[in-house]
């Protein structure tokens, strides 16, 4: 049974106001300076994701922090001495940052920085869901709350997703899934396994096109296509690869193309354009008709993120985040599982397992 069957649905207008002060030159500077000591002053490491605003990314380069994809913030987090945690993204991966290291303050530039994933996938609902299958193993996206987190057996990434259920549909585990239905769809086709998905979605990877990504390959046709898995099944069947942000990075820079049509957040290219100087990156095509991201290609919650927001949590400590005991300690379990798969697949990935 399809979960929209059941009533449930993705919210595709949430309101989101994105807009940031604009800076002059001098400005930035100084506030980027400012950043810096205070990230210096406070004890504090910034962890940031590849969909923020580039500025951001390049004090995290700077200063000793960490630009990566969801599982790699999860875990340089957790193993990281500073005192205090400066997440850049949305707010799952704070939540993430705090359920992983409670003794830690975790900070965001902005709370409001949501996730249509999360927002799609409220716990009472999931809750329901999963008690009318008993019989199934959770597992569930890390785009999603402590509450949800707290029902599942098992939190998976993008990154760790197909191994992760690889593993768990050879011990003959039934699988209900939540709550990326484009993710659900493709692992579950890479897999086999048996999974029961969730209708939820990415309201900027939906808006990739099959129709207008076809045209622009027969334009660039030495171009190769880069896919994240949250967009729409007849994008990702075009793809030469699909991958958690970090893997499509590792790509660009490790495959012989000069070219690459990619699908995923724009922000995206300030790292790949870092990882291959020399290399053409093209966005791939979206719709037109998102009352949210307006087909940006870029996460409206994500550039929620900027100079001045960071500055002023390191300043006042405000925007901390905080969870409620007993779902972090469910959704503890969950998600160390998945850190524990992730280390183990490492090692066997690199032959000394
Ligand atoms: P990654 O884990 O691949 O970075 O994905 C996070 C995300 O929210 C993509 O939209
Ligand atoms: Fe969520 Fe999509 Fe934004 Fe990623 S890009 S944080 S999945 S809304």
């Amino acid at each position: 049974m399809a979960v929209a069957e059941a009533g449930y649905f993705v919210p595709k207008t949430a309101a989101v106001t994105a807009a940031q002060p604009l800076l002059d030159d001098a400005q930035r500077t100084a506030l980027t300076a400012r950043i810096k000591a205070l990230l210096a002053e406070r004890d504090a490491v910034l962890v940031a994701h590849y969909y923020v605003d580039s500025s951001l990314q390049r004090i995290a380069e700077e200063t000793g922090g960490c630009i990566s994809d969801s599982l790699e913030m999860a875990r340089f987090g957790k193993e990281h001495p500073a005192t205090t945690l400066v997440v850049a993204g949305v707010r799952f991966m704070g939540e993430t940052a705090k359920i992983l290291s409670p003794e830690k303050r975790v900070l965001m530039p902005t709370l409001e920085a949501e996730c249509s994933l999360d927002l799609g996938c409220p716990a009472d609902a999931f809750r329901a869901f999963c008690e009318q299958h008993p019989d199934r193993t959770v597992v569930v996206y890390s785009n999603t709350s402590v509450a949800v987190k707290a029902l599942a057996d098992y939190v998976v990434t993008s990154s760790i997703a197909v191994p992760l259920i690889t593993h768990l549909r050879d011990q003959g585990r039934k699988i209900l899934w939540a709550p990326d239905r484009h993710l659900g769809d493709y692992i579950r086709r890479e897999t086999g396994a048996d999974m029961l998905l969730w209708e939820g979605s990415c309201v900027v990877h939906d808006e990739f096109r099959s129709r207008e990504l076809e045209s622009l390959r027969k334009a660039h046709p030495a171009a190769a296509v880069l896919v994240h898995p949250e967009s729409p099944r007849d994008v990702i069947l075009q793809a030469d690869v699909v991958g958690s942000t970090s893997q499509l990075i590792a790509a660009v820079k490790e495959r012989p193309e000069s070219e690459f049509i990619v699908a995923t957040d724009n922000r995206i290219f300030y790292k790949m354009q870092q990882a291959a100087p020399g290399k053409r990156l093209i966005e791939a095509p979206t719709g037109g008709h998102s009352a949210t991201c307006r087909s940006c290609a870029h996460c409206p919650w994500m550039a929620m993120n900027d100079l001045t927001s960071l500055a002023d949590v390191l300043e006042h400590g405000h925007n901390e985040i905080f969870v409620d005991e007993t779902e972090r300690l469910k959704a503890l379990t969950a998600t160390q599982r998945m850190l524990d798969f992730a280390a183990a697949h490492r090692r066997m990935v690199a032959g000394d397992a």
